[in-house]
């Protein structure tokens, strides 16, 4: 098991990353564990294939579990969601002491961390993230949010958790697609600032990807690394470090739009798309090499994602796909702010870009066969 520690003044808290962490989950969390009977919000996915190892854990120490359980979608980031979720967690007792239990992927860990974050003005959670997707990205650092007509994440608050316990053994029961949509962000950890992590993404994708634990463990925990220490240096994305994290998803956002934010284009792979089109952007600005972009593009084709947004077959042009990013929550004044590449581990912020200029380059690649 290997621990990472996320700094922040007065909210520091422990990512443990490793296999066996749902069954150690009473043991590690024992600080966090203050009721007899522990309020644990899960997708009904996540329950199913967990549920019986983390009652068994809190069993061990003298609890039981009292469940919430969220259907699994983007459907349930919404008000009447957190509506029947705080007034469950009041019937509940919990109190600004006590802790939740979050078992499942992002949707959960956005839902109860919100709902934490207004509870009697905020109580405690922890995340037991049990996507790939979910353990190397949104468990941690605090950003918490539910979706409404308007857009995605626009309701939300920063309220960090107080563990997050990423058991890898949690991955052994996930689709395929949803490794795959989560490598995409563990591979952007060494495109946006590791040169050597990406490297050894070119090296080892494959293994990550199948599942092989050694592999596995150690692109947790690197990708965690990577956003502890970004988180910690800001915390609240005010100074553009943690806007860093964004890369791939001004455009990715733009393709999610198109597809309608469904299963058509999961979140990760729609970041992966984004990444290479961050990537041939930056070459096309003259801003990074063509080896470099084509490297990503070989590095994320090669792990099983799509590449080419050619092969989406959306009926669109470059200035629709602009058009989604105009909505997009960071447009501020009229610009929107996207995150280029210098190299590979290079990323930078770019409030400068013309949105026409886009539109010409999305119109190419849209064409490109
Ligand atoms: N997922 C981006 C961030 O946490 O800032």
């Amino acid at each position: 098991m290997v621990v990472i520690p996320v700094a922040l003044a007065g909210r520091s808290y422990d990512v443990h990353v490793g296999q066996g962490l749902i069954e150690r989950s009473s043991e590690l969390a024992a600080a966090f564990l203050r009721k007899a009977v522990v309020p644990v919000v899960a997708d009904k996915n996540a329950r199913q294939h967990h549920g019986q190892r983390l009652e068994q854990a809190l069993a061990s120490a003298g609890h039981s579990a009292t469940w919430f359980d969220v259907e699994p979608g983007e459907a349930s980031k919404s008000w009447e969601s957190l509506q029947s979720l705080t007034d469950w967690m009041l019937a509940n007792g919990v109190e600004r002491g006590d802790h939740v239990l979050a078992l499942g992927g992002g949707v959960v860990g956005d839902l109860t961390g919100f709902a934490c974050s207004i509870l009697k003005r905020g109580c405690g959670f922890v995340q037991i993230p049990t996507t790939l997707l979910a353990q190397v990205d949104s468990s941690v650092g605090g950003k918490t949010a539910i979706n409404t007509s308007a857009g995605k994440n626009l309701i939300g608050a920063f309220h960090q958790p107080a563990l997050v316990l990423a058991d890898t053994d949690a991955l052994k029961t996930l689709p395929h697609r949803e490794m795959l949509a989560g490598y995409a962000e563990v591979i952007k950890y060494g495109i946006l600032g590791d040169a050597d992590f990406f490297a050894w993404c070119e090296d080892h994708g494959a293994s990550v990807v199948a599942g092989e634990d050694e592999a596995l463990t150690e692109a947790v925990a690197q990708s965690v690394r990577a956003k502890a220490r970004i988180v910690s240096e800001d915390e609240r994305e005010t100074t553009g470090t943690r806007a860093l994290l964004n890369l791939g998803h001004t455009f990715g956002h733009a393709l999610e739009a198109e597809t309608g934010y469904s299963d058509n284009l999961l979140h990760g792979e729609a970041v992966a798309l984004g990444m290479v089109l961050a990537a041939r952007y930056s070459h096309r600005r003259g801003l990074m090499t063509a080896s470099d972009a084509d490297r990503i593009t070989k590095a994320i084709a090669g792990s099983g994602l799509r590449s080419e947004i050619s092969s989406l077959e959306m009926r669109c042009n470059g200035a629709t796909l602009v058009d989604h990013m105009r909505h997009d929550k960071k447009m501020e004044a009229g610009t929107l702010p996207f995150i280029l590449l210098r190299s590979i581990g290079a990323a930078f912020l770019d409030r400068e870009v013309s949105l026409e200029d886009v539109s010409a380059f999305l119109d190419e690649q849209l064409t490109a066969s």
